[in-house]
């Protein structure tokens, strides 16, 4: 597969003007500034392949939104080279912007007092869209993202759910192939998460478009991305798919039965480590490779009505990765 996006030693600094409190610092940092840097993103590489949908995890501050904004030219890297489809983000030329977009889910870029589709009317004429393309494009969307009823209202009027659906239809009439997108589902209503996901699931099949994002909401990531990049303090610290990370950080699996006769730890335990039992319901923490094995002890040893295997939440596993700094350098 070729490489859509090519990240080679990247890295982003800022450097953030340190003030001491009070009247008398603001006095000393008048005469002699004091600079600190951040180091944001901190000597990264990857290669995302066309048609690729990748995850981007990390805490807050770890540098996944300036990443996203290096990458579609926003902002100019301290260091390192990045190609998106063959151009180097930071020119900014107008063949390369035709071809990417970046949605962020804190930020508007619609105009408020006016109806999404005015706004629309204004990137048709930023991006010289064809007429007809235009048309073509937008009942797509419209049909995708159930916008038919919204459109002609007022943007300031929309429920935060309509509103992001617009966003995301605003960015995508020029029909990019890489999509940079920055939570696009923060703060949205469960149902609508999961709207906007099926969206973007349907985007990458139709059109085969390289997406990059980011999200707060594991279910997101679950859903759209195979692989993924975990980020932090600047440094990517994963690279690979999904499965393999949550087989790393968790070689574990539940089996949870159901049995027609009350259960106590000590005759579980020799099965596998007890997580919980609750008379007719019990638990049990299993090595991945061991799951069916063991299944198949309990319902010699136990009268089994029902039997369950279980991973362990994506979300707590991520969680862990950061708080147990699991995959920290
Ligand atoms: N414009 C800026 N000026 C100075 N520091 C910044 C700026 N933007 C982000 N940072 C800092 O860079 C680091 C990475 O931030 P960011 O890329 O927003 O992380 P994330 O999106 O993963 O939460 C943080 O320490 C943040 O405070
Ligand atoms: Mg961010």
């Amino acid at each position: 597969m070729p490489s859509q996006i090519s990240v080679s030693h990247l890295s982003k600094f800022y450097e953030v003007h340190q003030k001491e409190p009070g009247f008398l610092g603001s006095l000393r940092a008048f005469f002699r500034r004091r600079y600190q840097t951040v180091r944001a993103v901190d000597d990264i590489s990857f290669e995302i392949g066309e048609g690729e949908v990748v995850g981007f995890l990390g805490p807050n501050g770890a540098g996944k939104t300036t990443t996203l904004k290096v990458l579609s030219g926003l902002l100019y890297p301290t260091s390192g080279d990045i190609t998106v489809c063959g151009f180097r983000s930071f020119d900014r030329q107008n063949e390369f912007l035709r071809q990417i977009t970046l949605v962020m889910g804190q930020k508007n870029q619609l105009i408020w007092d006016l109806p999404a589709l005015e706004s629309f009317e204004v990137n048709r004429a930023i991006y010289e869209i064809p007429r007809g393309d235009y048309q073509a494009v937008l009942k797509e969307l419209t049909d995708l993202l159930e916008l038919e009823p919204v459109l002609g209202k007022q943007v300031r009027k929309l429920s935060l759910g309509e509103r992001m659906k617009c966003e995301l239809a605003a960015a995508l009439l020029h029909r990019p192939r890489v999509l940079f997108l920055d939570e696009p589902t923060i703060g949205l209503d469960v149902t609508m998460q999961a709207r906007v996901r099926e969206f973007l699931a349907e985007y990458n099949r139709r059109h085969g478009a390289t997406i990059l994002l980011t999200s707060h909401y594991m279910a997101d990531v679950v859903a759209l991305c195979k692989r993924i990049f975990v980020i932090d303090r600047g440094h990517l610290v994963y690279d690979g798919e999904l499965d393999a990370l949550v087989e790393r950080v968790s070689p574990f699996k539940y089996v949870r039965i159901v049995t027609q006769r009350p259960l106590d730890a000590a005759s579980l335990a020799r099965f596998g480590e007890v997580r919980s039992v609750d008379s007719f319901e019990a638990t049990l923490i299993v090595p991945r490779d061991r799951t069916s094995a063991v299944a198949a002890q309990l319902f010699q040893s136990f009268p089994i009505e029902d039997v369950t295997i279980e991973d362990p939440d994506v979300e707590e596993i991520i969680g862990r990765i950061f708080t147990e700094k699991i995959l920290s350098q």
